[in-house]
């Protein structure tokens, strides 16, 4: 193992998330518009190429890699990168290996992916109605994402659920969905909106439920106990008291967590995004692709890429205007 990865405001970089195809099965409103124009194949990085850049980046000291896209379990071939990725585990170079998921496609993975070390995963589903569902994702359908959460229990898997909270859209639905999380024994986290790429005629502002009004009225119900626990992951949880379950709010736009970011993006074309909020990257396919022989160039650029590592986002809403605004979409850079 060579020297950890160190960003120069003294965060350890301990997470990578690698969004291995920008292509998606469903078309969330607050997440892309109708007409996507995707990446041609020949742009993506190979399996055996993402192979070697997590490598690298395990290698430097990554513990946590989590899979993401569009959605990652449309991305042909991707079940054998998940078990090449298991070897790492095996040597306990790696402590977790997950994926965020849209759920569609679940039902035919879950047990592959529990073969191949995945214990906790998280599913994106902002509503619990049939028809909002059909709406939100455009192209999604729910019978077959709770399906996909059916089998993922079945697996032997542990699922936390991930809701952007949308203002007029799910506010309705939050104690339907802590109930049913807490019968389905999942832990809930709640995403504030963030204004990544544009979406068409939607706006963020009219979207935006900010997380400390829905915690508030969450404490009008449930007694909420902060806790200290962290998953590696931008989330703060609570207990309720009253059921015992956990509930994450991730508050990118009302508490700024980007002190504590220990977190860079690979998207599927092998740019480096060492923030979520920013536009600075660093593209790692030269140093891959023309030394196909040794790692030691790929991994100069690793950390040459983390030396410019920001300090954080500057979303804001607080003018009653969007500031901040990234002009690529969350499935470019993996949520
Ligand atoms: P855990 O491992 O369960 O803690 O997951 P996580 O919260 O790290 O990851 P998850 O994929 O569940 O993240 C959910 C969402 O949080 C992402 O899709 C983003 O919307 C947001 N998010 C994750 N990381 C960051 C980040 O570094 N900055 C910002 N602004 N938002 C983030
Ligand atoms: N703001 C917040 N979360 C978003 N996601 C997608 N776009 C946005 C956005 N603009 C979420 C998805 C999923 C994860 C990958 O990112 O709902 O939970
Ligand atoms: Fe890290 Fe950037 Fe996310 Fe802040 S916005 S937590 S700095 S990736």
């Amino acid at each position: 193992m060579t020297a950890p990865l160190i960003d120069p405001f003294q965060r350890a970089i301990d997470y990578l998330r690698v969004s291995v195809t920008d292509r998606c099965d469903f078309r969330c409103v607050y997440c892309m518009s109708e007409n996507m124009t995707f990446l041609p194949k020949k742009e993506l990085l190979t399996l055996e190429e993402l192979d070697r850049v997590c490598s690298a980046f395990i290698r430097m000291g990554v513990k946590k890699l989590r899979i993401t896209g569009g959605e990652p379990l449309v991305r042909r071939g991707i079940m054998t990168f998940f078990h090449e990725m298991s070897r790492h585990l095996d040597s306990g170079a790696l402590n977790e290996l997950t994926l965020t998921t849209n759920g569609s496609q679940l039902g035919r993975f879950a047990q592959d992916l529990h073969g191949a070390g995945v214990r906790r995963i998280n599913v994106s589903l902002d509503t619990m109605d049939a028809d909002k569902f059909a709406q939100i994702t455009r192209w999604g359908r729910l019978p077959q994402v709770l399906n996909g959460i059916d089998a993922a229990q079945r697996a032997g898997m542990r699922i936390k659920i991930n809701a952007v909270a949308l203002k007029g859209f799910n506010e309705d639905e939050l104690f339907p969905m802590v109930e049913w999380c807490h019968a389905r024994d999942m832990d809930l986290t709640f995403i504030e909106v963030m204004p990544m790429g544009d979406i068409g005629n939607e706006n963020r502002l009219d979207q935006y439920w900010p997380l400390k009004d829905l915690r508030a009225t969450l404490a009008q119900q449930y007694t909420l106990t902060d806790l200290a626990e962290r998953t590696g992951g931008p989330a703060r949880y609570v207990r309720l008291e009253e059921t015992g379950q956990k509930i994450g709010f991730i508050t990118p736009l009302t508490h700024n967590f980007c002190e504590s970011c220990n977190r860079v993006r690979l998207t599927c074309t092998g740019e480096l995004f060492m923030c979520l909020g920013q536009e600075d990257m660093a593209d790692l396919r030269p140093a891959l692709r023309d030394n196909p022989s040794s790692d030691a160039p790929l991994e100069e650029a690793i950390r040459a890429a983390i030396n410019l590592k920001p300090k954080g986002h500057d979303f804001d809403y607080s003018r009653q205007e969007v500031a901040g605004q990234m002009s690529r979409h969350m499935s470019h850079t993996g949520g």
